[in-house]
């Protein structure tokens, strides 16, 4: 499997003319995804985590002029670069193919929910249902961190 190194991804990133608040919005959905997979009794990829969360946006700056679906097309660009794993991550990056899918959580999993988590380049204390995709009621009332991955998973994580 073929994963781009932290200095790829920022090469990357360059390449693709990513505006700066995108990029400082990437670097924190990476900070919280990789702690994340550091922290959870799981078996998750980290290289996998720490690229996918850095490129998840990839195709954003652009798609603020074309309206492209940008997880789709960051999906696609990534498969054309040879990165199929992380760019099937990306494209799950919004929505999830399926939610609930195992008892332990998977890297695409992590990093939606750390994108979640990421408002701007802000670390939100509290999680909308709505964001999950879980609950089509906006303005639904927030769950907290714990909450949410205790009730998923069924563990908290680790401090
Ligand atoms: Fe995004």
């Amino acid at each position: 499997m073929r994963i781009p190194t932290r200095q790829e991804c920022y090469y990357i990133m360059y390449k693709m003319k990513m505006m700066d608040h995108i990029v400082a919005h990437s670097l924190q959905v990476c900070r919280v995804a990789t702690f994340l997979a550091d922290s959870l009794e799981a078996d998750l990829n980290p290289d996998l985590v720490q690229a996918a969360a850095l490129l998840h946006d990839i195709t954003k700056t652009r798609s603020i002029e074309t309206h492209e679906d940008h997880a789709q097309t960051g999906k696609q660009f990534l498969i054309s670069l040879g990165y199929p794993r992380v760019g099937d991550i990306v494209g799950q990056h919004v929505l999830l193919d399926e939610y609930f899918a195992s008892d332990s959580p998977t890297e695409a999993d992590v990093v939606n929910y750390a994108d979640k988590r990421v408002v701007h380049d802000k670390v939100a204390t509290r999680i909308y249902p709505d964001a999950l995709g879980e609950n089509k009621n906006p303005g639904g009332t927030p769950v907290s961190f714990l909450f949410f991955f205790s009730r998923r998973y069924g563990k908290s994580p680790r401090a």
